[in-house]
């Protein structure tokens, strides 16, 4: 998401070349949106996939959001999830993309004015025609996973997870285990604000996700970036850096949950991969635990437009 404008100016060349390291290096899940800078995203991932070694190329499974509305000046207008949108959604995806299928296919958010039985069951045609291998779930609360579980096989739900995102923990994430669902967590770094990079005087385009978000402004970027030098210290005792002690974090907590690490820079994907030699004891989680507890953030993860739209949120 990163390498089409939505945290500021993203390097085409680098992009590619952060791909191509990160298949290198063993990385096989690609997580975009037909949203994402309207097809720039898909259209880049297309690009790496193809200039990439075949065996890289073949390992490498794609995960898809749709349902999305956009308008020319870059707003979202809105969501559609009915089933002749889905089959229309995932026909350019796959153009875009260069592939023949689509191994996770997922609506971004709930439609309101469709039942997720009808978006999902279009997805559940996709499979049969071999379109798409599996369907996905993103930002649904429990109701939402019973109902879409009921319709046809979900392989995974992907939300926002992290330190400072546990909101999952209540209801969430005890509906998935016992449904037998993954989890792919986005914004394990908070989108940048517990990688331990961020700082107060940081300059943030007025187009970046980040000029609105709550967590991000005034008083509560205070906070939270408190919390963040509590999770420095610890990192240093672990002589890791404050980025792999969150994604450690994350990949501690179950082995059905992905961390999907935002990583656009070549530089910034070898510090998340170093989170794999990163090991946290029981110590080191009630360590991590003082010092961030689970409701510790100042400020939503979202503005109150976008929050309500999340049925993960209701
Ligand atoms: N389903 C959904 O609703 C949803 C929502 C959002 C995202 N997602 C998916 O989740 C993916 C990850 O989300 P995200 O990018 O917001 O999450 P993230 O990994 O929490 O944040 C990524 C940002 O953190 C900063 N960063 C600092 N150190 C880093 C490091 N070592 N490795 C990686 N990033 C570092 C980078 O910003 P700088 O480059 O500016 O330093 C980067 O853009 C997205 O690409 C998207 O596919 C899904």
């Amino acid at each position: 998401m990163g390498m089409s404008p939505i945290y500021g100016h993203a390097d085409r060349g680098e992009s590619i070349a952060t791909i191509h390291a990160a298949l290198d290096a063993g990385v096989t899940l690609l997580d975009t949106g037909d949203f994402y800078g309207m097809g720039h995203n898909e259209m880049l991932i297309g690009e790496a996939l193809r200039s990439a070694p075949a065996a890289a190329r073949e390992r490498a499974l794609t995960s898809v959001k749709f349902g999305a509305l956009r308008t020319v000046d870059g707003g979202f207008s809105g969501i559609d999830g009915r089933p002749a949108a889905v089959k229309n959604f995932v026909a350019y995806s796959l153009q875009r993309l260069g592939v023949d299928h689509i191994d996770v296919y997922r609506i971004a958010r709930v439609d309101p004015a469709v039942p997720v039985e009808e978006t999902v069951g279009a997805i559940a045609e996709l499979v049969d025609s071999g379109y798409v291998r599996h369907i996905g779930l993103s930002e649904v609360g429990a109701e939402t996973i019973r109902r879409a579980a009921a319709t046809a096989p979900i392989v995974d739900l992907q939300i926002e997870y992290s330190l400072i995102s546990r909101g999952i923990e209540r209801e969430i994430l005890p509906t998935l285990r016992e449904l037998g669902i993954g989890v792919t967590a986005y914004g394990v770094l908070s989108r940048g604000l517990i990688s331990g990079h961020w700082s107060p005087d940081r300059k943030v385009a007025a187009n970046d996700f980040r000029a609105h978000s709550p967590r991000f402004s005034g008083d509560n970027l205070r906070h939270n970036l408190g919390l963040v030098e509590t999770l420095r210290e610890i990192a240093r005792e672990r002589e890791a850096s404050v980025a792999q002690l969150a994604i450690a974090w994350v990949l501690a907590r179950g082995e059905e949950i992905v961390p999907l690490v935002g990583a656009r820079t070549r530089e910034r994907l070898g510090e998340a991969l170093g989170a794999l030699d990163v090991t946290l004891d029981a110590d080191d989680l009630a360590a991590i635990e003082r010092a961030v507890p689970a409701d510790a953030a100042a400020g939503d993860r979202y503005g109150a437009e976008q929050m309500a739209m999340l049925d993960s949120e209701k």
